[in-house]
């Protein structure tokens, strides 16, 4: 049966791909930042996932406002990258599942998730630079990926509970598929930030740093709040965090936190990193 290894979060700023491209990894401005991975590539190489289920917010790429899936999966044998007009490189196509896709996309439906499913879907930055982050290969990616797009773009968005219960899905498929692989849960965006409007810059350190202090122990403790209340104690992008609630949520049970790092700011976010894992029973 496929196996799930560990669940990692984290941001996903576009000019962190520039950064990439420009080799500035150990400048000043972003060594704190890159070196919050080096223990997240021991841990990868360690573990050597076969598969990655990404979950994600596209921000204009695949879908628009004029059709806007809650929660969309998808099922294309290889996902592409395209420009968004952030200047930076386009990252070689990625992998897809198509069965495992199906897998997961059987069992969500039979449990009243009804996931629009995606044979062609272009991927964001949301997807490729957690990617390049996680594996600095140039682009041969060791994982194929299944990515899962949650709607954080267009009002009303999933309640962060709905979120917890979808993970919960994802969980519940990937350790019914009977196949031996070994799979690791991503989420992507937040932690705190606004890219728009009079509280553009917004950041809230106090929130996040309890955030991430409760994902791994009390899970359920952000679901407290509505999303309206996460928009105003996080900031309008800052709501991503609902990616890092599904990815927990997947990964079941009592965790622990591995490794974690937090950063203010990179571009205009609060970056964010954590790794965790099941605890043994
Ligand atoms: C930034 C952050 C994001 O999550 C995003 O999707 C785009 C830009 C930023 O801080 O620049
Ligand atoms: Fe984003």
């Amino acid at each position: 049966m496929a196996k799930i290894v560990g669940a990692i979060t984290t941001s996903h700023v576009p000019a962190i791909g520039g950064a990439i491209a420009r080799n500035l990894r150990t400048d000043p401005y972003w060594k704190p930042f890159f070196d919050g991975f080096a223990p997240v590539h021991a841990w990868l190489g360690k573990v050597r996932p076969d598969v990655a289920v990404i979950f994600y917010n596209d921000h204009g790429l695949n879908f628009f406002l004029d059709k806007m899936p809650t929660f969309a999966v998808g099922a294309a044998p290889q996902y592409t990258n395209a420009d968004e007009g952030w200047g930076i490189p386009t990252l070689p196509p990625v992998a897809g599942d198509p069965h495992f896709s199906w897998h997961l996309i059987e069992k969500l439906v039979g449990e009243e998730f009804d996931v629009t499913t995606c044979q062609e879907m272009l991927i964001d930055h949301a997807c490729t630079i957690p990617m390049a982050l996680l594996w600095p290969t140039g682009g041969a990616w060791p994982v194929s990926i299944v990515p899962v797009c949650i709607n954080t773009v267009q009002h009303p968005l999933p309640s962060a509970a709905r979120c917890f219960k979808l993970g919960e899905a994802v969980g519940r498929a990937i350790q019914s598929y009977d196949a031996d692989k070994r799979v690791v849960v991503i989420g992507t965006g937040g932690l705190s930030h606004q890219l728009d409007g009079q509280r553009a810059g917004f950041i809230n350190k106090k929130f996040d740093l309890e955030f991430m202090e409760k994902l791994p122990t009390d899970p359920l403790w952000a679901t407290r709040y509505s999303i309206g209340e996460l928009v105003e104690q996080t900031g309008t992008q800052g709501i991503e965090l609902l990616m890092w609630l599904a990815a927990r949520a997947a990964l079941g049970g009592a965790a622990k936190t591995v490794h974690s790092n937090y950063h203010i700011p990179i571009s205009n976010t609060a970056a964010g990193l954590m790794l965790m894992e099941r605890m043994a029973a």
